[in-house]
């Protein structure tokens, strides 16, 4: 089953996205055997898995006749390039609402610097949590309706019902894939954070029949503030399109033993996956979302999985983080040296 028709895609993505093995870590780290979903290499501004959420979400904004879209996210946020960059892939205005706080100075590197070269009109907000995004971005949706504009609001991570829609096509390419690679997945481990890609991926394994364990590894929320959220979206995700999807808790597997000291801020072990992927396999990772997680991947396809398992990892993106990280990444290689 693929999407129903009246679920509107916008198509910004070139997929299927390629799955490899990850050969020479595997043999390194002993333990399952590890792959990659390469969903940094979607095709649009830096690529990530982001640009499938944002294909149903733009989808919907084109339906509803809206000329200007509106997100909102931290300075680091993939989420938030890869809406400006749909934006012009699309003709649509866009404004990003972004979490400043007070007086910070916001370096022009990364996402940020991406930002600005796609043209999006930047509005700061200095508030304590991104939650407190929201109001900011009502706002300014008011001020457009004002000015005879038809904005149309996509939440931060694009985490929504018809976000996590976007996900269906990801695990449907995965179980293609694994087909004709003569395998059966065991796990699929990511980076978690808004839970958005985590609910279309459990929605995806209702969807494609093939319920496949999907394992988050969070970046910023705990296990408990996270898990009641996934199993919100992929029940509401599911009704869009008429499936009567009912899912037990036990099925929303999240971990947030990865995060280390908290969002954004690098951790040992990611920065070790990061040096590591970059010299077994030429892969880049960023120490934001996906060095901690391959660390978490490792850890699990060598601790909990068996050689003869496997394990596929899913790069959702956010390689721009890497240059917002320079001094960090050139420190962690003179100390290899
Ligand atoms: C590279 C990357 N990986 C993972 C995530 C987490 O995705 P989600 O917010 O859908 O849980 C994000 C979120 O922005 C991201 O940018």
């Amino acid at each position: 089953m693929t999407l129903p028709d009246h679920v509107p895609v916008a198509a910004l993505g070139e997929y299927p996205t390629p799955l490899q093995e990850l050969k020479r870590l595997s043999s390194r780290l002993g333990g399952a055997r590890l792959w990659v979903k390469r969903d940094d290499l979607t095709g649009l501004a830096f690529g990530g898995s982001k640009t499938r959420s944002l294909g149903t979400l733009f989808g919907r904004a084109l339906a509803d006749g809206a000329d200007t879209v509106i997100t909102c996210g931290p300075t680091t946020s993939n989420h938030v390039r890869l809406t400006a960059a749909a934006a012009s892939r699309l003709g649509l205005n866009v404004v990003l609402v972004l979490r400043r706080p007070s007086g910070a100075p916001v370096p022009l590197q990364g996402n940020m610097l991406l930002n600005h070269v796609l043209g999006a009109r930047l509005v700061y907000a200095d508030v304590d949590s991104l939650a407190e995004l929201e109001p900011a971005m009502e706002r300014v949706a008011r001020e457009l309706k004002d000015q005879g504009a038809k904005p149309f609001i996509i939440p931060g991570g694009g985490y929504s019902p018809v976000g996590a829609l976007g996900y269906v096509g990801l695990v449907q390419e995965l179980v293609q894939q694994s087909e004709d690679a003569g395998i059966g997945i065991d796990a699929m481990v990511f980076a978690s954070g808004s839970g958005c890609i985590q609910s279309g991926l459990l929605l995806g394994g209702m969807v494609s029949g093939a319920r496949l364990p999907v394992i988050g590894l969070t970046i910023n929320r705990s296990v408990a503030e996270l898990r009641p959220r996934i199993l919100h979206d992929v029940e509401a995700a599911a009704r869009l399109i008429g499936l009567d999807a009912t899912l037990a808790e036990e099925e929303v597997r999240v971990l947030d033993d990865y995060i280390g000291a908290g969002y954004a801020i690098p951790s040992d072990a990611g920065m070790a996956a990061i040096d590591l992927l970059a010299r077994t396999e030429g892969l880049l990772l960023d120490p934001c979302y996906t060095g901690k997680s391959m660390a978490g991947a490792m850890d699990l396809a060598v601790r909990h999985f068996k050689p003869g398992q496997n394990i596929v990892f899913i790069h959702t993106g956010g390689t721009p983080g890497v240059f917002s990280y320079a001094e960090q990444l050139a420190g962690a290689r003179a100390d290899d040296a």
